[in-house]
């Protein structure tokens, strides 16, 4: 006899229950949503068409063929978000711990690869104890087919990751391999090997939140990009985030229409560079005064807070920012700011957002650990990155742009398509005081003061560079924001290929 109307709905509630109460409760307790809470937060009321409601592991092994739930610990499906495609997982920490078996697997990978077919981003909700102990080897094949799809929407869909709960072993390899990690604080880790098995090995004593924690991953690692207060908060936030992106590498970046007046002039840009060179100012005000009602989403703010990255609007439309931050370590580029805009040049190349790159960078951070750990490699990543990049690229040199660092950041001999200069702009092969002492070694005090004052007077301004063509305007900091919107009005068609390759070979 057909499915009665009622033993549908049936089904459907015991696949919504998961776990059951009481391992709901448990979740709650923990200050953690369950995965279709987390879902209804994240998505548009009522747009979530879930697939696979009624999946179930394989396993008959460890007493599992009594043990059957609906769903298999993930809830997959498509849904909106201010009303555009995104597809979804969420795993269900009340289902087996949200551990993954073959079949689980199977679900993100069915979305995975519709999310490729129609071109729409994935946001992966992870809350798991990994691998399905009881199916073994079945859930390692499931993992690395999730892996692989991971790489092939790489630059082709966004890709975001929630960790939201436990996130251990070789599972903390697909967050790794998507655009942006968020983490929750207090509730969410992520490691290789736990702190048990690090003690074991090492002997070193730690605990699981400084071990992966989210304050640990945004700060120090950098393998995380915003740590947020909790799971509402991480939620909400991804909604906005998701506002910026574009759908696929073959959709336009969205448009948000702005009631913010293109020409819009902020005279207090014209006295933002203190009147020293030593003194620092925030890059922030900046680039706040410059995007669409100052709304800026920044990315790794915790993390080489040295260079700024993040995604703004000018004109209702995306834009990428890369700026040195002279407040910390004086904007210099290491190891770490090389790699966190690096990797944020390449997300915004691939879906073809404009980057507005702001300078005020001494050069590269001198220095035993940073040779030893290889800034030289590091740093050609950055380069490599901003050369590569064939998207719109706008410039503006706000004081310092020395030695190798001014060639780096988005430098018109690396196919910058419009690079200004406020008046204040320094653009020369290092610091006069250090140029000095080089070409005059040897010499008094007093005489190296005046050279210095020379080099100064000679070098330290932005007319060198314009005189050779490498600026290609000297501009009013008051007209920035008006300069840059007239920019990316011009350069929206813009074409520009790269000769065929497989792939490049960055330094890795
Ligand atoms: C099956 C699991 C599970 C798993 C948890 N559960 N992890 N079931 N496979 N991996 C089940 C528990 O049996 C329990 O079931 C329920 O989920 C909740 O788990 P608790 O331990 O009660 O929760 P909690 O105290 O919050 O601890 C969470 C935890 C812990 C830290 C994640 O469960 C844990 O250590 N799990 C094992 C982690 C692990 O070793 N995973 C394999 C890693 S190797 P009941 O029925 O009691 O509710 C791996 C390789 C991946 O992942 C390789 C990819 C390439």
């Amino acid at each position: 006899m057909a499915t009665t109307i009622e033993e549908l709905e049936k089904r459907r509630e015991m696949a919504r229950l998961g776990g059951g109460e009481k391992r709901i409760a448990a979740q709650h307790a923990k200050g953690r949503l369950t995965a279709r809470e987390r879902l209804s937060v994240l998505l548009d009321p009522d747009s979530l068409e879930e697939y696979d409601m009624f999946v179930e592991h394989n396993c008959a092994d460890f007493g599992m063929e009594a043990q059957k739930i609906p769903g298999d610990g993930v809830v997959t499906g498509s849904g909106t978000i201010n009303g555009r495609l995104v597809y979804v997982f969420a795993q269900d920490f009340t289902v087996f711990g949200g551990s993954l078996s073959e079949r689980h697997a199977q679900k993100i990978c069915k979305v995975m690869d519709m999310a490729m077919k129609v071109g729409a981003p994935v946001i992966g909700l992870n809350d798991s104890g990994g691998a399905r102990i009881q199916e073994g080897v079945a859930s390692l094949g499931g993992y690395a087919e999730v892996f692989q799809r991971n790489v092939l929407a790489s630059g082709v869909i966004p890709q975001i990751s929630l960790i939201m709960g436990p996130c251990a072993g070789g599972a903390v390899y697909s967050p790794a391999m998507t655009d942006f990690i968020f983490m929750v604080k207090d509730s969410s880790y992520m490691f290789v090997t736990g702190p048990d098995v690090v003690k074991t090995v090492t002997n070193e004593v730690v605990t699981q939140d400084e071990l992966g924690g989210a304050v640990t991953h945004t700060t120090k690692s950098g393998v995380a990009d915003v740590a947020f207060e909790n799971d509402i908060d991480a939620l909400l936030a991804t909604r906005d985030f998701f506002d910026f992106l574009p759908l696929s590498n073959r959709h336009d970046i969205p448009v948000r229409p702005s009631d913010d007046p293109w020409d819009r002039q902020e005279d207090s840009l014209d006295t933002l560079i203190p009147p020293s060179a030593a003194t620092p100012y925030d890059m922030h005000e900046l680039i706040r005064k410059v995007a669409d009602e100052g709304d800026f989403f920044e990315l790794q703010p915790n993390h080489a807070a040295n260079i700024i990255t993040g995604l703004c609007r000018i004109e209702g439309r995306t834009v990428g920012v890369v700026a040195n931050q002279p407040l910390v370590l004086a904007g210099v580029l290491d190891i770490a700011s090389s790699k966190k805009a690096a990797r944020f040049v390449r997300f915004c190349d691939a879906f073809e957002i404009p980057i507005l790159t702001f300078v005020d960078v001494p050069g590269f951070l001198p220095g035993v650990a940073q040779e030893h750990n290889g800034i030289i490699k590091n740093g050609a990543k950055l380069l490599f990155a901003y050369a590569e990049a064939t998207v719109p690229k706008i410039t503006i040199i706000t004081r310092k742009a020395y030695g190798g660092a001014y060639d780096v950041m988005a430098s018109k001999h690396l196919r910058g398509d419009l690079n200004y200069a406020w008046p204040t702009a320094e653009i020369a092969v290092m610091g006069a005081k250090g140029a000095v002492e080089i070409i005059f070694r040897g010499k008094t005090a007093e005489e190296i003061a005046e050279r210095t004052a020379e080099y100064e007077e000679r070098f330290a301004n932005p007319f060198v560079a314009a005189s050779r063509g490498y600026i290609d305007d000297v501009i009013m900091p008051h007209s920035t924001r008006r300069r840059v919107a007239l920019g990316l009005r011009k350069l929206r068609d813009k074409q520009l290929e790269n000769p065929w390759k497989k792939h490049d070979n960055i330094p890795l």
